[in-house]
């Protein structure tokens, strides 16, 4: 029997992060301040993901996306991709802040990666240092040339808007799709950064993008999976597509089909868990695979309905993205 859990939501998607480390310091989701990574021997080994990726796909996971941190960061992850490509994975695919990506690329898709997802918040090299904390804007612009140019498809490419710092951009960015014929997701700025800066004055709504980007060019919807998380649009009579990634202002939650494995081998059934249920003990303190299976069977079976983001009294999750793996 496939997992469920007790909404009737079929689980079949799976985020794998396989670090918590990050070679960027995006304002949205990290501090400038150091923050507490796990030490390695915190962190699922190889052989430990290989197994609980396995009895994952044996309870009916269909997608695997590998996260981090950021997850080209970790040495091993494209033999990791080769082993779970073999182990029948439909739709296997990574999300990237893509400074590494040109390098990684041509091993990724020999390993057997499907598609890719890589984050640029700004087209402005000047303010992607101010929001990515780095210098690493042509290194991503080549990673998306890269991706591009590889058998990777599609290629989506990631903003976080956030009012004030990079909203002005929204045009740009629909241009950026249209000229690259590649597909660009505007998504909203959730509480999840480490600084708690949140506030919801800060969200760019996807409404407010959608009729900007409706007020320079047709937008024709495109049909899409109801757990997607991105409400997908293409030009009409041009090239590139957009996605509006609506998580705060049009919650998804009531099709969501997601379960987490963090870089420490918790078990997360949302974005916004209050707490995460721990698979590492289990891999590491002799219990069977059944054991395990029967474990996420009962963990999933109470994922949560939603997150509470719009409710009075919501409480941000017990670990900032970096730590989760987006
Ligand atoms: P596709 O399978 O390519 O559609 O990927 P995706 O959209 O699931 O993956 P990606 O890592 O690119 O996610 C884009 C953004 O969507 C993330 O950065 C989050 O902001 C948001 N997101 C992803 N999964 C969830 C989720 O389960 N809940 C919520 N609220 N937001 C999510
Ligand atoms: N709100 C929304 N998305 C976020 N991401 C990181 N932090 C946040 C946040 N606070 C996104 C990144 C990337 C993925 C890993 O998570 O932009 O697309
Ligand atoms: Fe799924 Fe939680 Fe994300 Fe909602 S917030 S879509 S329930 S992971």
């Amino acid at each position: 029997m496939p997992l469920t859990d007790k909404f009737g939501r079929p689980i079949t998607d799976l985020r794998i992060s396989v670090t918590d480390k990050c070679n960027f310091r995006c304002v949205y989701c990290r501090s400038a301040d150091p923050e507490n990574h796990k030490a390695d021997h915190e962190l699922l080994s190889w052989p430990e993901l290989d197994r609980l990726s396995r009895i994952l796909l044996g309870l009916g996971i269909q997608k695997v996306r590998i996260t981090g941190g950021e997850p080209l960061v970790r040495p091993g992850v494209e033999d990791f991709i080769a082993r779970l490509k073999s182990l029948g994975v439909r739709d296997l695919s990574m999300t990237t802040n893509g400074h590494l990506l040109a390098d990684h690329c041509d091993r990724l898709v020999a390993a057997g990666m499907d598609r890719i997802n890589i984050s640029l918040d700004s087209l402005d090299p000047a303010k992607f240092e101010k929001i990515t904390r780095t210098h690493s804007f042509s290194k991503v612009m080549a990673g998306i040339d890269r991706a591009q140019a590889s058998a990777l498809r599609p290629v989506k490419v990631n903003a976080v808007l956030v009012r004030g710092l990079n909203d002005d951009e929204v045009e740009a960015f629909a241009e950026f799709a249209r000229e690259r014929d590649l597909i660009m997701r505007f998504i909203e700025f959730m509480p999840l950064d480490a600084d708690r800066h949140w506030t919801r004055d800060l969200v760019v709504p996807a409404a407010e993008i959608q009729r900007r980007i409706e007020a320079r060019w047709k937008l024709e919807p495109l049909p899409h999976d109801r757990s997607e998380t991105a409400r997908k649009f293409r030009f009409a009579g041009g090239r590139g597509q957009i996605g509006l990634i609506a998580s705060v202002t049009q919650p998804f939650c009531g099709f969501c089909s997601r379960i987490r494995i963090t870089a420490d081998g918790k078990l997360r059934t949302c974005l916004f868990s209050k707490d995460d249920h721990d698979l590492r003990y289990m891999v590491r303190n002799g219990h069977t695979d059944q054991d395990i299976a029967g474990y996420i069977r009962e963990v999933v079976n109470d994922k949560e309905e939603g997150h509470r983001i719009n409710e009075p009294d919501f409480v941000p999750p017990s670990r900032t993205m970096v730590f989760i793996g987006g």
